[in-house]
């Protein structure tokens, strides 16, 4: 059995024997997630994982390799093969699929209406949640982990869980910007449309977890989420520290 069949196994220590410690952030579609959790990590010297740009490689492959992603085996079958590496500086964070790099591609709109679908493919998820364990018990100085199950599946004992939500058309309005894309109602109808996939799938579903905070950035702007999450970051660093 992968141990991503069980949410409660995860490869917590080191090499050295210690703990990574691991800011968990789980949010909706253009919550602002990527640039608040580039943004803390880089503040707090803590490496950065952007987990659904794993999920948007794996699905650009797919699409390269004309497998059919609509078709949930098809799918399976050939999710062994690629060969995903993330760089985790959080300055300039990069994803290859078998030594391409791929970040450009994984943003266009082919990716973005392939993505949920691959996404909820349980063979997916078993081997992106294995990779994505390596890499947190790789980063020895700590980690700033973004996606829709780290707090759930990933890292459940991750000492610090955020859920970063906005209300859709903010979303769409900031989602838009980002792309270049001037269609915002069309950028609305995709994140509302990848929401209830995230949220409706089986396997792993996005949710608020045990734990998390919700913070919900509507009306903030990014520096105050930052200022937010540093300061819930640094509480909780000092709660460690003070306990050991
Ligand atoms: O965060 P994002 O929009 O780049 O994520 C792309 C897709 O991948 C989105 O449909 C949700 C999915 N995803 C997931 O299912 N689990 C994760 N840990 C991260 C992303």
């Amino acid at each position: 059995m992968s141990s991503a069949d069980d949410p409660q196994t995860q490869p917590r220590t080191t090499s050295e024997g210690s703990t990574p410690f691991v800011v968990a952030v789980d949010g909706t579609s253009g919550s602002g997630k990527s640039s608040t959790c580039r943004a803390v990590a880089q503040r707090l010297g803590l490496a950065y994982l952007d987990t659904g740009a794993q999920y948007r490689a794996m699905t650009w492959w797919m699409l390269e390799q004309g497998v059919d992603v609509h078709d949930p085996a098809a799918v399976a079958a050939r999710s062994g093969e690629p060969d995903l590496v993330s760089g985790t500086d959080p300055s300039a964070p990069t994803i290859t699929v078998d030594g391409t790099d791929v970040s450009a591609p994984i943003r266009g709109d082919a990716v973005n209406g392939a993505v949920s679908p691959v996404a909820t493919v349980p063979e997916v998820r078993a081997r992106l949640v294995d990779l994505q364990r390596a890499t947190i018990a790789a980063a020895t100085s700590g980690i700033v982990v973004e996606g829709r199950d780290i707090g759930s599946t990933v890292a459940p004992d991750a000492p610090v869980k955020l859920y970063l939500t906005a209300d859709p058309a903010a979303r769409a309005r900031r989602r838009a910007l980002e792309e270049g894309g001037t269609d915002v109602a069309a950028t609305e109808a995709s994140l509302r449309s990848r929401d209830a996939i995230d949220s409706g799938r089986a396997t792993s579903p996005l949710t608020i977890t045990d734990g998390a905070v919700r913070i919900d950035s509507t009306d903030l702007t990014l520096e105050q989420v930052v200022d937010l999450v540093t300061g819930l970051v640094e509480e909780a660093r000092l709660g460690a520290g003070a306990r050991t």
